[in-house]
């Protein structure tokens, strides 16, 4: 375990003391070592209760209905257990607006979901479950307003390979009370096995995940994490998969990481993890368990949730010299995804049209095939799109490459003919690219590498290869924001956190500017649980 004795941090502060409450908890046993703290006072919490030892969630917000999640343990062996539970608007749950009780069992790994209706708008909501005598932790979790929006605040988040470390980023999104909404664009886990890729944390189970228990029990795992459990009882999600949800650069027919035959069918491992994905996550079912969906928040944004991994990518090529590379018919959306896609585009009337799927859109100098570089026809058709509606104010919110990156969208960067960086002639839209919470960029040595790339590429606006975090949308609707975050480490607990950059669309512009400040935090911030 690669973690560091030091006892002095970079910004030559004190150290916290949660790092040695961490420390003592790891010799109780393994579903109460990852207890929290206290952030007022650093003292360590109640051990997490045993029933509900994988927290709380919820996700996927409508204006009147909110999806609500939780795992009851069986402690006792029992083949099913009753779980009651309760909404209210306020945190000591006096205001209930609802409540029930629900059954699960092994069919669903103990898993409970819940669907609740008839909630006010844009209305802070919290909520607890309870079971075989013991209570969940209270949740807080906000509805999506309707009619006139004036301003929202989301996270956009990916990557979050425990093996690689601590989640510091999810214990800053936590702590945030400013957020209406958290996106996770996908690597909610990793597939591999201990050692396999990143060395700080072990995996459970030991070895590479492929059947359905195995992929039951790595989400398992990664839910007791007590940072990640945070920022789920602290804000929903909205979250899609990438590859590693299923395995590494995953496509419709198969994955790179994936050996047809010794490691059983395509099939039959992407039906186990895309059942185990529905069970762990808080998103509202579906009888296909597809993830593409829209959720609106109120006139301000269209939030269009896109698959292109594993409903209908064609197969990756092998390089940019490949002549299929041009191929019109290859997709990364497959053809009925992207006629659902353009027609959710014209029939818009939200002011921003943000797209949170999992692949870099804009041009990166033809480095990785894996992302729309690879898929050229596919993204013309976007562009084109686009420029033949007359759409704006879209938005690319993209996950899976473990680096920061603000770009403007373009048909050809290069081309002075095409686009001009200044001015945005030529530019149809703009993208924010999350760095990793806890996956790794470009190794440190490297750093300079960003400064390069934006001296040869003019569409790219901001550029960061190494540290981790998130990024922090701030929507109104004469602009929108985003504001990178950056950990100081993940390779111990930490609660270091720095302003990486900051750029900004104005509405009908489609391009992005540097801004020197962030948006200052709405005021009227809801109570904690
Ligand atoms: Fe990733």
């Amino acid at each position: 375990m690669a973690r560091s004795k030091d006892e002095t941090r970079k910004d030559g502060a004190v150290p916290v003391r949660r790092r040695q409450v961490l420390g003592g908890a790891a010799v109780v046993g393994a579903s109460q070592a990852l207890v929290g703290c206290n952030s007022e006072t650093d003292e360590p919490l109640p051990p997490a209760p045993e029933v509900f030892l994988h927290g709380v969630a919820s996700g996927d917000p409508l204006p009147d209905a909110v999806i609500l999640w939780t795992r009851a343990e069986p402690k006792g062996g029992e083949s099913s257990v009753e779980v009651t539970w309760t909404i209210a608007t306020d945190p000591e749950l006096t205001q209930t607006v609802d409540g029930g009780t629900v059954t699960t069992d092994a069919s669903r790994d103990f898993t409970v979901k819940l669907d609740v209706a008839g909630l006010a708008a844009g209305t802070t909501h919290y909520y607890r479950f309870e079971a075989l005598g013991e209570s969940s932790p209270i949740g807080r979790t906000k509805t999506a307003p309707s009619g006139s929006v004036d301003r929202l605040r989301f996270v956009i988040c990916s990557c979050a390979s425990y093996a690689h470390g601590y989640y510091n980023a999810y214990r800053r999104i936590a702590e945030r009370a400013d957020l209406d909404l958290v996106i996770h664009l996908g690597d909610y886990i990793y597939e591999y096995g201990t050692n396999e890729y990143g060395d700080v944390r072990s995996h459970e189970p030991e070895h590479e995940i492929l059947t359905l228990d195995d992929y039951r029990q790595r989400y398992g795992q990664y839910r007791r994490d007590a940072d990640l459990q945070e920022a789920h009882r602290q804000h929903p999600f909205v979250n899609v998969w990438d590859d590693h949800e299923s395995a590494n650069d995953s496509w419709s027919g198969g994955a790179q990481n994936h050996t047809e035959g010794a490691e059983g069918t395509w099939a039959d491992r992407t039906a186990a993890a895309r059942q185990a994905y529905f069970e762990w996550l808080p998103i509202r079912d579906v009888a296909d368990l597809t993830v593409q969906r829209t959720l609106r928040y109120g006139d301000l944004v269209d939030l269009i949730m896109l698959d292109t991994r594993l409903c209908c990518r064609d197969e990756v090529v092998d390089g940019f010299d490949d002549p299929d590379i041009d191929d019109p018919a290859r997709s990364l959306l497959g053809m009925e995804q992207e006629q659902w896609l353009f027609d959710e585009l014209s029939n818009s009337t939200a002011a921003w049209k943000l797209l949170g799927q999992q692949v870099m859109f804009g041009q990166l100098a033809q480095l990785n095939v894996d992302q729309w570089d690879g898929y050229p026809a596919a993204r013309e058709r976007v562009f084109a799109h686009l420029e033949t509606n007359s759409i704006d104010d879209v938005v690319v919110l993209t996950g899976d490459i473990h680096t920061s990156w603000g770009m403007d969208l373009t048909r050809d960067p290069q081309d002075v003919m095409v686009y001009d960086p200044n001015t945005g002639s030529g530019s149809f839209a703009v993208e924010f690219v999350a760095p990793g919470i806890s996956s790794p960029g470009f190794p440190p040595a490297l750093a300079a590498v960003a400064e390069g790339l934006k001296m040869d590429n003019p569409h790219m606006k901001y550029v960061e290869v190494v540290s981790r975090g998130y990024v922090l949308l701030d929507i109104d609707a004469t602009r929108i924001q985003g504001a990178w975050y950056h950990v100081d480490t993940v390779e111990e607990r930490s609660d270091v956190e720095m302003l990486g950059g900051v750029l900004e669309s104005a509405r009908g512009t489609n391009y992005l500017v540097e801004v020197m400040q962030p948006a200052d935090a709405p005021t009227a911030d809801p109570p904690a649980p």
